[in-house]
């Protein structure tokens, strides 16, 4: 099973990331606004707003919600479910899921994606609703403030059930003319008509339309359930879901999906919803199970971590991940499992004109309270060599404050304690100290001692040492001094200014890539069920790697390098299984058939593989 996302290519239109809620204290209680029955803010009377305590669960907020409703008086709890939804004003449910009876409603809001500055009625919402059990059995779906919200909604549905057949193709292989420009000229209509999805055979291209898209709420989910078959429904991403999920129940093997796209183009947003479609469907409903709930608050914290502004996505994944989603024999999820890959290194100590830095570094220096910015030794990011060299260092229509607060919830939802967060972020401090160390050339009598590279400013290895937990003569030592160990004896030399600037740096890298494989070490734990009677098993794997980038005139780093030998890794095995093995079967059946010409990438692949013919000279 194979996915392909493609760009609309709408440069500049950058999606507005994530905004927040306000801080919390763990003394403190929380408001959360309960919608009842149904998700139309503008019916505020139908609105509970309740004060709880954030270890307050699911069922204590419904047993309160009850006692707070006269007309609901008598009911009992075990009727009524509470719902997370996020959906505009207008009543078009993007997501819905189910809240678990002991999970944490406090917890959950406070990961929710925030408001940009400027909202609109196009802008999706997150909100609780509340529900009797037997609601969406009646109503067949979400019911919504007026009949006029309800019809427009079913005719968003109408129209997508129904693509017309004769124009618009959503299998490109139904084409009666194949050519690059008749390829183009479906997509383009069919994106014009609202349908994003297209189908080449087994694959599914995305055309992202940057925008809320109304198409992954339940109803949507409901109808994927049992499709089995691709093309039996118009083309959508959970239809790549329902099928892997079948066939690896059907033929019982692992299954995989390989997301591949530019960078912007929607792999991250698509493997979100591919995940959340593949759990839901081992619940054979839109409910809750822990292992949706611990992803979803590890997304946060990966994001943090793991992506940064760049010139074509201001949330660009800066590392490849494959997630496993693990199953037992029958079907129900039994927990998760996340790999990274090639975490790009480079962009610690060093980003392009226009892009920024990993988010955490400016989430803690724009987050931490007065006590923190003490206790972390922090700076302005201006002050920072790692963080000054380009602008901008603040993100429009981002709240770094309120991100900083998401992302410690995130963290404590996926098991990070307080001691350990504040470890991590005194490593986050270390990094970038270590940047602002400076050397000089001190002129010594001797041999190469004009050569020799000395701190400049000790005081600054004092607070990385302190941070970093270790003496600061050894710190000092591994940052000016080599070590060579010869037959009999080891001989100590001081690096020159230069090497010494590139120990530095290099220990950066070092340090910060640690500490990301450490917190992936500590989510996969959290996603690890301790269920061993599950006995023998399947995954379904989703690679979602970072995109494919040319800078052009620029020169493109060594990560990036890496990077686009495995996105050509990738087509060339698209190549072999869409038109080599494809073409090869049809001579064997002796099908009269005319070669298409692809463009075949296995010299270029070759060059990077055979050992002989790539070298690569390092400066
Ligand atoms: N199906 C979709 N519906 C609505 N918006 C989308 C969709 N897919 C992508 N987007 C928008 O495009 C933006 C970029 O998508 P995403 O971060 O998934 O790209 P990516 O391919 O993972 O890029 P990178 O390689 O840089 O990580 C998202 O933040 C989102 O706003
Ligand atoms: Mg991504």
């Amino acid at each position: 099973m194979s996915f392909d996302s493609i760009s609309a290519g709408a440069t500049g239109c950058f999606p507005r990331r994530a905004h927040t809620i306000n801080a919390t204290d763990d003394a403190h209680t929380h408001t959360v606004a309960v919608y009842m029955h149904s998700f139309n803010p503008d019916c505020e009377n139908d609105t509970v707003h309740l004060e709880v305590h954030k270890r307050c669960t699911t069922e204590e907020l419904i047993e309160k919600v009850l006692a707070g409703r006269a007309e609901l008086e008598g009911q009992s709890v075990q009727d009524f479910d509470l719902f997370e939804m996020m959906g505009t004003p207008d009543g078009q449910t993007y997501k819905e899921r189910r809240l678990d009876p002991g999970e944490y409603p406090v917890a959950v809001q406070a990961i929710w994606s925030r408001l940009p500055v400027v909202v609109d009625s196009a802008t999706p919402k997150n909100r609780f609703v509340f529900r009797h059990r037997g609601y969406r059995a009646a109503t067949g779906g979400t019911r919504f403030g007026s009949a006029e919200v309800a019809s427009s909604i079913d005719a968003f549905l109408t129209k997508f059930l129904v693509q017309p057949q004769d124009r618009e193709y959503a299998d490109l292989c139904m084409l009666p003319e194949l050519t690059e420009q008749t390829l183009l000229d479906n997509l383009r209509e069919r994106f014009a008509n609202g349908h994003i999805y297209t189908y080449i055979g087994p694959i599914l291209v995305a055309v992202n339309p940057f925008c809320f898209f109304p198409i992954y709420n339940p109803k949507y989910a409901r109808l994927y359930f049992q499709s089995k078959r691709l093309g039996s429904l118009p083309p959508h991403i959970f239809a790549i879901a329902d099928v892997c999920y079948h066939n690896m129940l059907r033929i019982k093997e692992n299954q995989c999906v390989v997301i591949s796209g530019e960078s912007g183009s929607g792999k991250t947003e698509s493997t979100n919803h591919l995940m959340s479609h593949l759990i839901s469907l081992s619940q054979k409903g839109s409910t809750g199970c822990s292992t949706e709930q611990t992803l979803l608050s590890a997304g946060p914290v990966l994001e943090a971590f793991g992506n940064a502004v760049t010139l074509t996505n201001n949330n660009s994944s800066r590392f490849g991940k494959f997630i496993k989603i693990n199953y037992r024999e029958n079907g129900m999820v039994s927990g998760a499992n996340v790999e990274i890959y090639l975490l790009e290194k480079s962009r610690i100590i060093f980003q392009t004109k226009g892009e920024r830095n990993y988010h955490v570094f400016y989430y803690l220096l724009e987050g931490a309270d007065e006590e923190e910015r003490k206790k972390y030794f922090l700076l302005k990011p201006n002050d920072y060599k790692y963080l000054n060299q380009n602008e901008p260092f603040v993100l429009e229509g981002v709240n770094e404050r309120n991100e900083f607060d998401r992302l410690r919830h995130a963290m404590s939802s996926v098991g990070f304690c307080a001691k350990t967060q504040q470890t991590i972020f005194g490593i986050i401090s270390a990094v970038l100290l270590l940047g602002n160390i400076t050397y000089i050339k001190v002129s010594r009598h001797g041999y190469h001692s004009d050569e020799s590279g000395y701190i400049e400013n000790e005081e600054v290895v004092d607070l990385v040492a302190n941070l970093l937990h270790i003496r600061t003569e050894t710190l000092m030592q591994a940052l000016t001094m080599k070590r060579h160990v010869m037959k009999t004896e080891t001989v100590v030399l001081r690096y020159s200014v230069s090497e010494a600037t590139n120990t530095r740096d290099a220990m950066a890298k070092c340090i910060y890539n640690s500490l990301f494989h450490y917190i992936v070490l500590r989510i996969n734990q959290a996603l690890l069920k301790k269920d061993f009677s599950a006995g023998k098993g399947y995954y379904i794997g989703i690679l979602d790697i970072f995109g494919f980038e040319d800078v052009g005139a620029q020169c493109n780093s060594f990560e990036q390098l890496c990077i686009n030998y495995a996105n050509e890794k990738l087509q060339s095995y698209f190549n072999q299984h869409i038109f080599q093995f494809e073409q090869e079967e049809y001579l064997k059946e002796g099908i009269s058939w005319t070669n298409i010409e692809y463009t075949d990438n296995t010299e270029c692949v070759q060059l990077f593989q055979v050992r002989e013919e790539f070298q690569i000279h390092f400066h």
